[in-house]
């Protein structure tokens, strides 16, 4: 792979002149700003940045300018998507590097591993100061939300997507890749976590999720953003609340196989049969996306308390996209040794709960875990 050969030339001639001149090697760049203050990037510093490809819409292309939610995705390869932002080359030494070229509603748990392994790899290299994954927006809350959860390195990794492909009117990439690359670059990432960068928005991987098909603001955590990127300035105001990286029990180097779970959708007149398929199809854990509190239909009940005499965990979720789902509250999750979310979306428990069963299959142990992250 190529390496990163100017920035260490430029860091060689920087520190000689500073040795020889006296002036303290940080004089002569910005000097590592307070924790919080804006991050101005600057040519002595600028940081190595792998980007990763893996398709989606910002690898997307449209037959017409107009075309903006009609096009083909994962299509334009890396290398052609960082030449088509040059203003990058001005904060950050950057080397492109295509693992996938998929839609992100392709991804299943070989691919993430794939992708988490690689990621990995390339943040040992001392060379490599951050990552930022170009990624479909469809199941970026699921990548990024694993990645937060299993990588054990403090450098910043950023996901990146766009709602509209690079052809079209209005199209969103460019800012958004510019900005992931700047917030990567940023020391104030450090210890963040896996961070999603979109519409000048900076989310934590365990918060964010897509609200809407079509709209270019639809990423959003419940409780917002972490901060904001405008201007070539990385702006934090919160941190994230629970263990990530390197403060989790997951080591993604560490992770071959991720059990399966399956995630059934409730609803009125819902099948008890998709229970069963669950089952049959080898999951060890069921996350019910319930309505409301997590409420289960009275026809759901023995069909679930059937899927745990089997021995697969269940897990009750709430489709309604907010709030937490309370234990022993709609149901006694106690008496049927059920588990129930905290306020994790139920594409997400499933990440949890898979990670989780990596660990133990202990209900109370799992039920720590569901509030722990
Ligand atoms: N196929 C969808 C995906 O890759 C396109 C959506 C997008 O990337 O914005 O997630």
């Amino acid at each position: 792979m190529k390496r990163f050969a100017r920035l260490n030339t430029l860091s060689a001639l920087l520190l000689a002149a500073s040795l020889t001149t006296g002036i303290a090697h940080a004089q002569l760049a910005p000097s590592a700003p307070a924790a919080g203050a804006p991050t101005q990037a600057s040519e002595a510093r600028k940081a190595n940045i792998v980007i990763i490809g893996t398709g989606g819409t910002i690898a997307g292309a449209g037959a017409a300018a107009t075309n903006t939610a009609a096009y083909q995705s994962a299509v334009v390869p890396v290398d052609k998507i960082i030449a088509s932002v040059p203003e990058i080359s001005k904060i950050a030494n950057v080397k492109g590097e295509q693992v996938f070229q998929i839609g992100s509603e392709s991804f299943n748990n070989e691919r993430l591993l794939k992708l988490g392994k690689r990621v990995s790899e390339l943040l040992k290299q001392p060379d490599v100061d951050g990552i930022v994954i170009t990624h479909g927006t469809d199941t970026i809350e699921e990548t990024t939300y694993f990645l937060n959860l299993t990588l054990k390195s403090d450098k910043p990794v950023v996901v990146v997507g766009s709602m509209r492909p690079g052809t079209a009117l209005g199209a969103d990439g460019a800012l958004n890749l510019y900005d992931a690359v700047l917030v990567a670059s940023s020391p104030e990432s450090r210890g963040k976590g896996t961070l999603a960068v979109l519409n000048d928005e900076i989310h934590t991987g365990r918060d964010v999720t897509k609200s809407n098909t079509f709209k270019i603001e639809t990423f959003r955590s419940p409780f917002g953003p972490l901060g904001y990127v405008v201007e070539g300035r990385t702006l934090y105001y919160r941190l994230p609340a629970r263990p990530h990286t390197m403060q989790t029990e997951w080591d993604i180097d560490k992770i071959d196989k991720l059990p399966e779970v399956a995630v059934v959708y409730a609803y009125g007149n819902v099948n008890p049969a998709s229970i069963d398929a669950a089952v049959k199809n080898g999951a060890k854990a069921i996350v019910y996306a319930a309505t409301g509190n997590g409420s289960v239909g009275d026809y759901m009940v023995e069909p679930l308390k059937a899927a745990r005499a089997k021995g697969v965990q269940i897990v009750r979720a709430s489709r309604t996209g907010g709030g937490v789902v309370v234990r022993n509250a709609e149901q006694p999750d106690d008496k049927y040794d059920w588990l129930v979310t905290d306020d994790q979306l139920p594409q997400k428990a499933r990440i949890l709960m898979a990670l989780a069963l990596t660990k133990t299959n202990d209900t109370k142990e799992l039920q720590k875990i569901f509030w722990k992250y």
